[in-house]
């Protein structure tokens, strides 16, 4: 009796006090100490850019680099890439170049956020948009690793009209600020949520941009801390490895 009381209490407890980690995604090349300042700063995982739209889309060659000197930094790494959608090289091209330069690089991508924001760099037509963001998760699928997206409502409606066909395997990492720095954060939390397109709930947040953190130009990111510890997990996959691969992609899975 006791005992079930004791428990039912702290299940009360830790659903209604969740707690969160923090993230910060990058788009610059960084140095080790950068890297170590995150970790310094309690910062958990850092997002790292691999792909990007210049040209008629390129591996970001700083990604290796990066995700290296972060796993050395003890951060957990999450991976994402910005698309060119108006490219005339495939979707499915613009994923397998990203994954070819990590795999080369040593690296063994679990998952991989694709970034749907800025409808200015989308085309019109958004069905046009819709196949081509399908075309992009359905190779990452075929290739063993969990798709999400990064956007927010409103550029979701306007590069997809509020596409929900998407399958209920995609994760949402999703942007809310009211402007950029520290002064437009919002609240470093999911409270402030509301459902829309393909998703009842988001995996991340990303709750400020543009902001100066230990040498970088960052965007800041939250998610709920149960899945931090997965961390430990990456550096555990990592040391049993014997290639020594280094495993990224936790947040969500
Ligand atoms: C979310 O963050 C805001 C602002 O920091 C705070 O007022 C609110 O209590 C938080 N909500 C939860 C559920 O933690």
């Amino acid at each position: 009796m006791l005992l079930s009381l004791l428990i039912s209490s702290s299940l009360l407890y830790s659903s209604s006090a969740q707690q969160y980690a923090y993230g910060v995604d990058i788009n610059q090349q960084g140095s080790s100490s950068n890297f170590n300042c995150l970790r310094q700063n309690s910062y958990s995982t850092v997002f790292v850019r691999a792909y990007k739209p210049d040209g008629s889309g390129t591996v970001d060659s700083s990604a290796v680099a990066n995700i290296n000197m972060a796993f050395q930094a003890g951060l957990g790494i999450e991976v994402y890439r910005t698309m060119n959608p108006t490219s005339s090289k495939q979707a499915a091209t613009q994923i397998d170049e990203a994954i070819t330069a990590l795999t080369n690089g040593g690296i063994s991508v679990r998952s991989l956020w694709i970034q749907v924001t800025s409808p200015v760099n989308w085309n019109k037509n958004q069905a046009t948009n819709v196949n081509f963001i399908n075309s992009a998760l359905q190779r990452i699928r075929n290739r063993g690793i969990s798709p999400g997206v990064y956007t927010n409502n409103y550029d979701w409606q306007q590069i997809t009209n509020q596409a929900s066909n998407l399958g209920s395997d995609v994760m949402l990492w999703v942007l809310e600020v009211y402007s950029s720095g520290v002064g437009g954060e919002t609240a470093p939390n999911f409270t402030d949520f509301r459902p829309f397109g393909n998703w009842k709930t988001a995996a991340v947040k990303q709750f400020g941009q543009y902001e100066s953190v230990c040498g970088f130009t960052a965007n800041r990111d939250v998610y709920p801390l149960s899945t931090s510890t997965l961390r430990e997990k990456m550096m555990n996959d990592a040391k049993g490895d014997k290639h020594k691969l280094i495993y990224v992609g936790y947040i969500g899975l």
